[in-house]
């Protein structure tokens, strides 16, 4: 099978298309025949070596972390899927990746796909949503009625925690550049500002809960808009737990990890009409490079695909 894999870190130039054995499923590991996967910014800041402390790199590694597609072969244990079952998830960021013909991961990693999408935007969910869903949920604690404020809201991440939100009743403000501003009330924000014209620091107050993709100065100032007991959450480095501290808010930074019952519960919302991936771009799988160079750019509406039927 074909797989893209580094042998080293680098730019997207150390992207390589190489031909590897079908793996075999482990007890509790399903064969996927992977239909689609998706590009997330870990995945670069892997190639790059960016994170080789916190996801330790045996070379060579196939890279991307998220898939749709059609489960092919069971390990012995695995009784909750059947082959052809159709079925999506984030698989283990430690192991190889999803930008390959086949993988194998864990069977509780994954769940049946969306019935309502194709897999080309079921591979756009898994890590994205599942971001999103704990950012605002498990560790935001957002409820209906609070006002959200989600920065880089057109972004991967951004897509999904504006929608989420939306169908969990909150007012939701985000920030994005003016071309996307139109894009995002749409999707179901109440107020977009344009970060590159607006400070939203002096526009908002009364915050109850910030979303942080950004970081450096965006996550300081985002201190300055919460209420008191409010949550700025990160998925970045807490820069500012001193200033956090003093102002009487929370910042907390986390990793999403992979959950098949939220993806079971992201799955229902897509099915019923309230969510949809938004894809901007598909690739096929060996044109990991080009997605790569346009990821890094940083400014993506919603999620790129890489194609793999
Ligand atoms: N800790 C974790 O588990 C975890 C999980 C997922 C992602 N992450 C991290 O979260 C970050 C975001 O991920 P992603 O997938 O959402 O990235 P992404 O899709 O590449 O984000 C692109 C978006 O960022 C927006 N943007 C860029 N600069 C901005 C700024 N200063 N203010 C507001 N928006 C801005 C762009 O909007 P415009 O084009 O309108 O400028 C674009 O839509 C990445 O650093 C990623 O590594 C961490």
């Amino acid at each position: 099978m074909k797989a893209i894999r580094i042998h080293e870190f680098g730019g997207p130039e150390v992207l390589s298309i190489d031909d590897v054995e079908i793996p075999k499923p482990g007890k509790d590991e399903v064969l996927v025949k992977i239909h689609a996967t998706s590009v997330n910014p870990v995945d670069w800041k892997i190639r790059a070596g960016l994170r080789k402390e916190k996801f330790p790199t045996n070379f060579p590694l196939t890279l991307g972390w998220d898939l749709s597609g059609v489960i092919e072969a069971l390990g012995e244990k695995v009784g909750t899927f059947r082959k052809g079952d159709e079925v999506y998830g984030r698989p283990d960021i430690t192991k190889n990746g999803t930008y390959a013909e086949y993988t194998v991961v864990k069977a509780n990693t994954l769940c049946i796909k969306p019935i309502g999408i194709g897999h080309t935007e079921a591979a756009a969910v898994p890590l994205a949503g599942l971001t999103a869903w704990q950012a605002l949920f498990d560790h935001g604690l957002l409820k209906e009625g609070q006002r959200v404020l989600i920065h880089a809201a057109a972004g991967g991440v951004g897509t999904y925690a504006v929608q989420f939100a939306k169908a969990k009743g909150a007012h939701v403000i985000g920030t994005a550049s003016a071309h996307n501003v139109d894009f995002l009330k749409r999707l179901g924000a109440d107020e977009v500002i344009d970060y590159n014209m607006d400070d939203f620091e002096t526009a908002l107050s009364d915050i109850d809960l910030v979303i942080d993709t950004i970081g450096g100065e965006t996550q300081l100032k985002s201190l300055e808009v919460l209420k008191e007991g409010g949550r700025l959450i990160t998925v970045l480095a807490p820069e500012y737990t001193a200033e956090a501290k003093a102002k009487k808010v929370h910042l907390i930074a986390f990793t999403a990890q992979s959950n098949a019952e939220q993806l079971k519960e992201i799955g229902k919302l897509i099915d019923n009409g309230k969510v949809k991936p938004i894809v901007e771009t598909i690739y096929t799988l060996t044109d990991a490079k080009k997605a790569h160079i346009e990821s890094e750019d940083g400014h993506t509406r919603g999620k790129i695909v890489l194609q793999v039927i």
